[in-house]
């Protein structure tokens, strides 16, 4: 008996490496096809991504820009190296966050979603005293009262912003099968410990797939919000400019709840036009320094980087995809750098949990974001409170805190090394020219 009993736990790992891709398949089928690019969609879309939108714009056919929204283009926060690249933080969007059992303090809002910066009329301003009452009468906080505490939200309420990610790459993103995100969860499961294939170092980091409510896996976003590129750009068109669309509706006024949009602002067509824009913005690359001990330096940061388990979560290479850094998955960074879940804006929120599935993120889980490209799309972190590589490893926690103290222990000069790996990891050098001027 005792023999028999000492086979069971390998059983088990087997079951547990084995069964999960069989049941996947439904799901990885379930992706859209790849589309061909064609030379004219791209370009309607670059249009469309850089146009500097109104009220009642001749390219919408709705309302038009608004009546709230954080920006007049997408360029406008999207241009750091080039459109489509990351954002500085005065561009960042307000998030709130409003526990069920707390009063907001306009009847009906969503208990999650977007503070916008602006609005076509004043009447419809979105102010964060609308959201919940001890709330001031503006549309912002400072980031830095934000992450040194000096600000504090009632109870009950979460107030953070989220920094502008680039969006180099993202159509290869795009096209990660969801197999790809199941075998990293595995290779750091228990069963994957057990037998000593483990892809993390750090007994700390495990991560998990982001599995929304419908069933599938999320990779956009900072915590994954979004399955799709598509289903993200319909939300930012929605969320960012208030251009209503077929996937989404536009962002209602906080204070105006009554705001009837005249129809959809953009067609089908338009929202894929920009999805395509965006699939054809190259992936960020590698640029390594031609002086040789400049490189030999770049090549010890990245063994370290490697070594202290860096690489436990930021991956090198994700299926297809070779030098992205991350394994898309979910992991706890810590309190310190917690946050409400919800970039959904107006669209109902996610329940709690799918039956059978995984929770939404909880406040303190952020998808491993790509490190790809990171040289060039600073500030760092989700709300981009580090302006520095350096600060943005430091403000690591929750899981990453073993995997830090070693980042802590190396030499001076060894932490630098990791860091001048990290900023050979550049934008790419194809660009797409800002054609409006951003205001
Ligand atoms: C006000 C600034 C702002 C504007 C304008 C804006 N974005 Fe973004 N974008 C963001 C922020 C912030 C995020 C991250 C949101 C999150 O994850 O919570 C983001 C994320 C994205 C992502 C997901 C990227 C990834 O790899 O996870 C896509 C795609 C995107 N935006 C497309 C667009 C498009 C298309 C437009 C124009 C319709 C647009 N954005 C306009 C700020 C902006
Ligand atoms: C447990 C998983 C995990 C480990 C281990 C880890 N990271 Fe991260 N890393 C993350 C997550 C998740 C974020 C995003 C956190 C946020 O935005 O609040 C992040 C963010 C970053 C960023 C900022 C990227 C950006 O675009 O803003 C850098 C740089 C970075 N990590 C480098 C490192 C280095 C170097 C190490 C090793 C010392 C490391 N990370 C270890 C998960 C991890």
């Amino acid at each position: 008996m005792a023999a028999s009993r000492r086979f069971r736990p390998a059983y088990l790992v087997v079951l547990a490496l084995a069964l999960p891709p069989i049941v996947r398949i439904a799901q990885w089928v379930n992706r859209p096809a790849p589309r061909t690019l064609t030379t004219e969609s791209i370009a309607a879309g670059r249009e469309l991504f850089n146009h500097n939108w109104t009220p009642k714009d001749k390219l919408a056919s709705g309302d038009g820009l608004g009546p709230v929204f954080n920006a007049r283009s997408c360029v406008e926060c999207h241009s750091q190296g080039g459109g489509g690249g990351g954002g500085p933080v005065d561009k960042n969007v307000t998030v709130y966050g409003i526990s069920s059992g707390t009063k907001p303090a306009t009847e009906g809002i969503p208990l999650i979603g977007v503070v916008h910066f602006k609005a076509t009329e004043p009447k419809y301003q979105d102010l964060l005293s609308h959201v919940a009452g001890g709330l001031p009468g503006q549309p912002r906080i400072e980031l830095t009262s934000l992450v040194d505490r000096s600000f504090r939200a009632p109870s009950g309420v979460s107030i953070t912003q989220r920094n502008t990610p680039a969006l180099f790459g993202d159509g290869q993103l795009d096209a990660i099968p969801e197999d790809v995100l199941h075998a990293e969860q595995r290779r750091n499961s228990t069963a994957a410990r057990i037998v000593g294939m483990s892809r993390a170092k750090d007994p700390n980091v495990r991560g998990r797939v982001a599995r929304l409510p419908d069933g599938r896996l999320g990779r956009f976003g900072w915590k994954a919000e979004f399955a799709t590129l598509n289903e993200f750009v319909k939300a930012a068109c929605a969320n960012e400019l208030g251009l209503s669309n077929p996937g989404r509706p536009q962002a209602t006024p906080l204070a105006y709840r009554s705001y009837k949009e005249p129809g959809a602002d953009l067609t089908d067509l338009q929202c894929q036009q920009m999805t395509d824009f965006i699939s054809s913005l190259e992936a960020p690359t590698q640029a390594l320094p031609s002086d040789k001990n400049e490189a030999a330096r770049v090549h010890e940061g990245e063994q370290t980087f490697a070594r202290i388990g860096c690489a436990d979560c930021h991956t090198p290479d994700m299926g297809p995809i070779k030098g992205f850094y991350s394994n898309l998955l979910l992991h706890d960074m810590g309190a310190d750098l917690a946050s409400s879940t919800g970039y959904y804006g107006e669209a109902p929120a996610a329940p709690p949990s799918s039956p059978g599935g995984t929770p939404i993120p909880v406040a303190s889980e952020w998808k491993t974001p790509p490190l790809w490209g990171v040289a060039d799309s600073a500030p760092y972190l989700h709300d981009g409170r580090a302006s520095t590589l350096d600060e943005a490893i430091l403000a690591h926690g929750g899981e990453a805190k073993g995997v830090v103290a070693n980042y802590r222990g190396l030499k001076p000069a060894e932490q630098a090394d990791v860091v001048a790996f990290l900023k050979t990891l550049k934008a790419p050098a194809v660009k797409n020219p800002i054609q409006t001027a951003a205001k």
